[in-house]
């Protein structure tokens, strides 16, 4: 099984062949969710940075499409968004044929050796044939660097209330924001976050959009970090508060929060012009971490996104806080399902042969009794023959969900892969529930509606095919559930 295609998932989506890193210029277009990313198509390592293009209409099968943007005279192609310019304020278009607008950053490696602290700028392109060719714009960049050694990843929207294109983008330990009437002449218009959340690492890729919760619009800013995540490496953090156009506040200046607490979700960001009537959120990360994402034990191409994800405010005793859930779309899925009746759980319960799986794809809804805060840890084993193990637990003693990789077969291609990855329980019902999505070589857990969220990628010498509930003393009501396992069905 030892191949260069050993460990790719079964429904993620990964690159054909070679190095990927974030999604990028997400946008729902004419009945197709794009998504282009960080890659590098000679080698399975980072290099110079290219877009990658994909195209899915149902976020759950992708269509691979040639390489968007290429590096220029100009610098390489990092991270960066589209927008659907459907007005064409840019003049790019027409008023029958709006463009598709990317914005990235240039990256210009030559400046960077030389030290300078102007090697990153903002450049845009279009596409005027649903995104399956661009033409970069011939007055790149559009975004001077005002002598920043960390000046990228712009992130674009649309503001109504004052008419104006609105990018975000990182600068070291803060953001800034910028306004537009036309994607190409931008005005300075404010920062945020040098006294707010985690400054453990430098800041990456923003977002920043609008949602409802309690009838009240807020905002949300995603800001990844690297180093400085909660379980070590990189990781996303978020701030809820106002945005009235120009500058941004959070509601909670003393509060940290994390959209997934696992180590293999980074870079994440949302799609653009998704439609009203749909009305959703819908978030993609890259599913690794900077600590080993260039180390990890695959060949033909390396790293796959998270599962697509619907994202929505909730109101909690802490405050507003983001949850995510799996977007529905992944139901499609499905190919085989099987109830799973309540049960006391001493020591260990077969998910396996209860529900008739032997797959590396699977799909788990459990519910479980909230045992007593001196109860011992209990969850979900992912197993092989091999007695390689991962196990997904809560702790009733810590309140806290885990992930233990730390026998997961192939471990040591990095140190610090292997180390105890938890997260808070926020949800306070007696209730726990988790839903969990498994693909050969990564699990996301899904707890509590989404209000706990946890991503770990692992890499076993056989595919882990079996599933068991284990309790490590004390017994567990185990409430019952749904299992299913995956296939990913042909375009
Ligand atoms: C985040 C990041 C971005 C940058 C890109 C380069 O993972 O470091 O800040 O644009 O990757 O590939």
């Amino acid at each position: 099984q030892d191949t260069l295609e050993q460990h790719r998932p079964l429904y993620h989506f990964t690159p054909p062949e070679q190095w990927m890193n974030d999604p990028n210029g997400m946008v729902f277009y004419d009945g197709e969710y794009h998504l282009f990313y960080q890659h590098y198509p000679d080698s399975n390592v980072w290099g110079p940075m290219h877009w990658g293009h994909a195209v899915s209409r149902n976020l759950v099968t992708w269509e691979h499409l040639p390489i968007a943007l290429y590096p220029d005279s100009i610098g390489m192609i990092f991270s960066g968004s589209s927008v659907a310019d459907v007005d064409n304020t840019s003049g790019f278009g027409s008023a029958d044929n709006p463009p598709l607008v990317a914005m990235f950053t240039y990256h210009n490696a030559e400046g960077e050796r030389a030290r300078r602290n102007d090697y990153q700028t903002q450049g845009i392109a279009y596409s005027l044939d649903k995104g399956r060719t661009w033409e970069k714009y011939a007055n790149n960049p559009v975004v001077n660097n005002p002598g920043l050694r960390d000046f990228r990843d712009p992130n674009l929207f649309w503001h109504e209330p004052t008419q104006r294109w609105v990018l975000i983008l990182a600068a070291g330990d803060r953001v800034r924001l910028y306004n537009s009437p036309d994607l190409k002449a931008w005005t300075f218009l404010s920062e945020f976050g040098e006294k707010n959340g985690d400054h453990g690492g430098v800041w990456e890729c923003p977002d920043l959009f609008p949602m409802m919760v309690n009838g009240q619009q807020k905002w949300v800013m995603l800001l990844s970090i690297n180093p400085g995540g909660p379980n070590g490496g990189s990781a996303t953090q978020y701030f809820v508060g106002n945005f009235d156009g120009k500058k941004f506040t959070t509601d909670y200046p003393n509060d940290t929060l994390w959209i997934d607490y696992g180590p293999d979700d980074y870079a994440g960001v949302t799609w653009s012009n998704v439609p009203e009537s749909d009305g959703r959120r819908l978030f993609i990360g890259w599913m690794s971490n900077w600590d080993y994402a260039k180390e990890v034990p695959t060949y033909a191409w390396r790293s796959a996104m998270t599962v697509a994800r619907t994202l929505s405010l909730v109101q909690t005793d802490a405050g507003v806080r983001l949850a995510s859930r799996p977007v529905q779309e992944l139901e499609q899925l499905r190919n085989g399902s099987y109830t799973l009746s309540a049960a006391t759980v001493r020591d260990s319960l077969d998910l396996s042969h209860q529900a008739n799986l032997q797959s590396p794809a699977m799909e788990f809804k459990l519910s479980f009794d909230l045992p007593k805060t001196t109860a011992s840890d209990f969850g979900v084993r992912l197993f092989n023959d091999l007695g390689e193990e991962v196990r997904i637990g809560y702790e009733p003693q810590a309140k806290q969900w885990y992930i233990d990789r730390s026998r997961s077969g192939k471990t040591d291609f990095k140190e610090g892969f292997v180390r105890r990855i938890t997260a808070p329980r926020l949800a306070e019902s007696d209730t726990l529930t988790m839903h969990l999505y498994v693909d050969v070589a990564s699990v996301e857990l899904f707890a509590d509606d989404g209000t706990t969220v946890m991503t770990s990628i692992f890499f076993p010498n056989e595919d882990f095919t079996h599933a068991a509930l284990f309790t490590e003393r004390d017994s567990l009501h185990f409430n019952g559930g749904e299992a299913f396992s995956l296939t990913q069905k042909p375009l």
